[in-house]
């Protein structure tokens, strides 16, 4: 909408947020093997909430066990992971901001080592699992060993579409108010949408039509169960980058939103890349706001765009100029959890401190 701006509200069916500004979901690898939320969640993800974004989404959340990057991944697929993560749902909430989770399913970038400990593929037996894949023959070749993989039966994508349904009923009882479907970088679904990482030749393999369907049904079923007045989001990525060969780019992406909206999404968090190793990013300030722009000509959904995204005045012209209706920001809410803050002072001309009354007398 033409007269928004960073700090206008954002109103998706019944659900008003309080801002633009998104922390983007991050990887904190910080779980016991479990899934379940540590203190380390609840503070990172709290002091987020203190600092002022308008939405604090999880971390990659994984709907099974076997969907999880690492061991140390957050995970919702037990009413116990639900009941722990909703005191930091509770928090969010308190501090004015609205919870949301990303709902995740890592395919063949599954059962790995955290980054900081070498990022290799785990072996059953070694700490691993056996991994998803749409199509093992199609595997890209990163760098360390083959993971132990299995092609995904028409079943098993069965099953994760009723692990991402499930996962998302405990969400909604976790306190959770936006769930998104990670969609993106290379994960599950990523590797059927793309004809690079999917060879099949069933019902999810070979024409757009049928390399959208796992994506759409996952989408489908969350909508199913999540409530009319609130909105579910999916991210992407716009394009693989991967111009020399047949792959996924931004004119599937642009029809695929227009499939996702007809379903009833409600946001399309557009990002990229992440499939390939030979992928060729041209990285920079707002380097994927033109892929977002693309999805957005036409699509009947609000559109979200990251990356590179560090100052306010930028952040802000985005939204002025109509480019995106949100702003996710990732590695400049780690170095500064309270961005929406220094975002709301250094934007509002009236000079009205939007710093937690405990605060107030550091910054007044
Ligand atoms: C990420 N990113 C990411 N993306 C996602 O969809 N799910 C995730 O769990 C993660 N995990 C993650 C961990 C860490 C430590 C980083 C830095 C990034 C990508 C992230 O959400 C974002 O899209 C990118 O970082 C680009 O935005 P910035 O960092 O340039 O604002």
């Amino acid at each position: 909408d033409s007269d928004a701006d960073l700090r206008s509200s954002l109103s998706l069916r019944e659900l008003d947020i309080p801002n633009r500004i998104a922390v983007s979901p991050m990887c904190q690898y910080s779980c016991e093997t479990d899934g379940l939320p540590t203190e380390w969640h609840r503070v990172h993800l709290g002091s987020r909430a203190v600092g002022g974004a308008g939405i604090v989404m999880t971390e990659a959340t994984a709907v099974e066990p076997r969907g999880r990057i690492t061991p140390h991944d957050l995970g919702i697929w037990t009413d116990e992971h639900a009941a722990e993560l909703e005191p930091i749902t509770e928090f969010i909430r308190e501090q004015g901001s609205v919870p949301a989770i990303q709902l995740a399913h890592a395919g063949q970038k599954a059962s790995k080592a955290k980054p900081w400990e070498g990022n290799l593929p785990l072996q059953p037996g070694d700490g691993g699992w056996e991994v998803l894949s749409p199509s093992p023959d199609a595997y890209p070749s990163f760098p360390g060993d083959r993971p132990a993989m299995r092609k995904a039966t028409v079943e098993d994508i069965q099953d994760v579409i009723d692990a991402y349904r499930d996962a998302a009923e405990r969400a909604l009882d976790a306190g959770f108010e936006i769930a998104e479907v990670h969609a993106a970088h290379g994960y599950l679904l990523h590797e059927f949408l793309s004809p690079v990482t999917n060879h099949r030749e069933d019902d999810y393999g070979g024409s757009f039509e049928n390399r959208t369907r796992f994506v759409r049904e996952v989408a489908a079923a969350v909508r199913e169960v999540w409530p009319d007045d609130k909105p579910v989001f999916v991210r992407i990525s716009g394009t693989d980058w991967l111009d020399d060969r047949e792959s996924w780019d931004a004119e599937q992406s642009a029809r695929l939103a227009a499939a996702l909206a007809e379903i009833g999404i409600d946001l399309l968090d557009v990002s990229s890349g992440g499939l390939h190793p030979d992928e060729r990013i041209d990285g920079g300030p707002n380097f994927q706001v033109p892929l977002a722009e693309r999805v957005d000509d036409g699509a009947e959904l609000a559109v979200g765009t990251v990356g590179g995204i560090t100052e306010p005045e930028q952040a802000d012209a985005l939204v002025r100029n109509g480019r995106a209706d949100l702003v996710l920001v990732g590695r400049e809410f780690l170095r500064d959890p309270y961005f929406g803050l220094r975002a709301a002072d250094e934007l509002d001309e009236e000079g009205e401190s939007a710093w937690p009354i405990q605060y107030r007398r550091a910054v007044q």
